[in-house]
């Protein structure tokens, strides 16, 4: 009995610990993510942060770029003002991670993996073809707004190797012809549309 009331004691610290850390992130970050697909603009979604500090910056930075798809630099600006933070820093952390867009995807977003078993199957040669091919470098956008390119680990088709994805759809056992075909097949599917 000694032993146990000390733990039920630490059992109930531990679980009030829990609900006080839950209810301070529900107060902080507000609805955020609820609020996507309407009509927001920046200055709406910083107010739903209204007790948030320099700490909450990544945070802040993730509910913008899910509400935008990527991180303008106008929005950069504001998360900036808003948490009284120079722009370079704001641009330091948010660079820091490659979760952050910073040109906006484009129609069709490229991702091609580079974990190790796509690596040991030459997903650089398919990587450097996308890149002569689009005339882009990962993480940017072609200037028709059609591609984006952006490089991802291991997207759980190692048996595919190399592969890639477009807007989700696996192109699998790439090679550098494969490649120049899938990218002109979208490209007249395109123009075809038009
Ligand atoms: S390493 Fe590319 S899908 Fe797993």
């Amino acid at each position: 009995m000694l032993i146990i009331f000390p733990r039920i004691i630490l059992t109930l610290f531990s679980i009030c610990d829990i609900i006080h850390i839950v209810m301070l992130n529900t107060d902080k970050n507000g609805d955020c993510m609820s609020k996507q697909n309407t009509n927001i603009t920046v200055t709406s979604l910083l107010k739903k942060f209204p007790k948030a500090n320099r700490g909450d910056l990544i945070p802040i930075l993730q509910c913008v770029q899910e509400a935008e798809k990527f991180l303008s630099k106008n929005a950069m600006m504001e998360i900036g003002d808003f948490l009284k933070l120079p722009l370079s820093k704001v641009y330091g952390v948010a660079t820091f991670y490659n979760q952050f867009k910073f040109h906006p995807p484009g129609k069709y977003q490229i991702q091609i993996c580079r974990g190790t078993a796509c690596h040991v199957e030459g997903s650089s040669t398919i990587l450097a073809a996308l890149i002569s091919d689009l005339k882009i470098n990962t993480g940017e956008t072609t200037p028709d707004g059609l591609f984006s390119l952006e490089v991802v680990a291991c997207i759980g088709a190692c048996g595919l190797a190399p592969v890639m994805s477009i807007n989700g759809e696996f192109f699998a056992k790439l090679t550098t012809e494969k490649i120049k075909h899938i990218i002109q097949d979208f490209r007249d599917k395109e123009a075809s549309n038009e």
